[in-house]
């Protein structure tokens, strides 16, 4: 078998590079090596940048989104009891749109189906080889046979726990990363938003944050220890623990049933290259972001763009863009690492630190910085054009 860009993963990074290989005629094939349904039913990111959205209009990708995406002009920022609004749209004129990364990704999956694009799921044990030469193979195993599929480049979208990093000669590859002292609880509930933007909140007990999916389905986090056992949260304690967090007088957070509820510990993470010979890494697989201030998959895409356009540029004879890929990426992931550190230290809780009295003083530089941000212009207006999404 051979292919042109054989793309292990098919996230969201790795099915929107197939689209922008396949509408620009490069043969392309993805391996996963998950089930098609299990792909189809991980819950996790819900907002996009206008960034990423624009590029899935130019593709065409964007009929349901269009349709069943909410576009949102600003967040709101809460603490002391306080609700503060900023107003993207009037600040730097650029909106987000909320929009399951689950509704996303099944999207772009019907959209291969309906032009017949090779996925192969359920691949097991697959393994790049020769990146560094001038003819990579990715040798896979599916229903017990053994296959061999020669490339002209591989692209690793496998995520943080894929193997494509790991084979980065570690001469060639150092990681730079940190831990919080923090986890996010999520939960889907079956109850209409009760918010019209989303609510970043810091209060005493920890963060908490009003998010949604539709106009029926609200999504909401809550701080937690990283090492906190969900089967410790009931839905009323959860509700409980929401309802102190989010509120504020003459509101109250509206509940129902939730049909989902998870832990996700926070991470920074960064590789040193996002290249090495004929491989390339896009998303998850380079970069993990804490998920205050929603950029995970919203690098990703970023990612993509970036590398989808170096290799249309390679097919035409120009490999410049390939050459400076990794740096290009890392340059703007590491400006989407100090915002996403920044929104998870402004609006986090250190209930670790042992001294009651640096705590405390700690909170309160929090509140400070807080009064800062949603007091000044300039302070707003650079939250709103990070959060709105750098271009790329
Ligand atoms: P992934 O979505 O991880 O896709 C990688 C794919 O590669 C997967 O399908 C995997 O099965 C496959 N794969 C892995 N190893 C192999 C292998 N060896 N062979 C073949 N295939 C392989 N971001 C936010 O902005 N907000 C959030 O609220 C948020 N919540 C999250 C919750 C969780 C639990 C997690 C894990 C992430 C969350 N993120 C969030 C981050 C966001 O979802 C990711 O940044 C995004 O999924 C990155 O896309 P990706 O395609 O790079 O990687
Ligand atoms: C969501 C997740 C985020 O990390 C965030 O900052 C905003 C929204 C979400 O899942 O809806």
């Amino acid at each position: 078998q051979t292919t042109g860009v054989a793309i292990i993963g098919a996230g969201p990074a790795g099915l929107l590079l197939g689209h922008i290989l396949g509408q620009a005629g490069v043969p392309f094939t993805i391996l996963e090596q998950r089930s098609r349904e299990y792909v189809l039913g991980r819950i996790r990111a819900g907002v996009l940048e206008q960034g990423s959205v624009d590029i899935l209009a130019e593709l065409g990708l964007d009929r349901r989104l269009r349709e069943r995406g909410l576009t949102h002009g600003g967040i709101y920022l809460q603490f002391e009891g306080e609700r503060h609004h900023l107003d993207f749209r009037e600040l730097v004129g650029r909106t987000v749109t909320v929009y399951g990364q689950q509704a996303l990704v099944t999207d772009l999956l019907e959209e291969h189906e309906r032009i017949g694009s090779n996925i192969v799921f359920e691949a097991e044990d697959v393994e790049p080889v020769g990146i560094a030469g001038r003819r990579p193979e990715v040798i896979y195993t599916k229903d017990g046979e053994v296959h061999e599929l020669e490339c002209d480049f591989v692209v690793g979208a496998d995520g943080y726990h894929g193997i494509c990093r790991q084979r980065i000669p570690s001469a060639e590859l150092q990681v730079f990363e940190r831990g919080y002292p923090f986890g996010w609880l999520g939960i889907l509930a079956d109850v209409a938003p009760s918010t019209d933007d989303l609510i970043y909140a810091l209060h005493a007990d920890g963060f908490g944050m009003h998010s949604m999916r539709s106009l029926e389905v609200s999504r909401l986090y809550l701080q937690v220890a990283p090492d906190e056992s969900i089967d410790d949260w009931s839905d009323a304690r959860i509700w409980d623990a929401l309802q102190t967090r989010l509120g504020v007088d003459g509101w109250r957070l509206q509940e129902g049933p939730i049909t989902e509820k998870s832990i996700t510990p926070m991470r920074s993470f960064v590789v040193s290259t996002m290249a090495s010979g004929r491989m390339f890494l896009v998303g998850d697989a380079g970069h993990i972001v804490p998920p205050t201030g929603a950029k995970g998959l919203n690098s990703a895409i970023a990612d993509v763009a970036i590398l989808g356009r170096a290799l249309l540029d390679h097919r035409a004879g120009d490999s410049s863009g390939l050459d400076t890929y990794s740096d290009r990426a890392l340059a703007r992931q590491w400006q989407v690492q100090h915002f996403s550190q920044w929104m998870t230290e402004m609006l986090h809780v250190h209930h670790e630190v042992p001294d009651a009295s640096a705590r405390a003083f700690r909170y309160r530089s929090q509140v400070g910085q807080l009064e800062y941000v949603t007091g000044s212009v300039h302070a707003k207006r650079s939250l709103a054009e990070q959060y709105a999404g750098l271009p790329f």
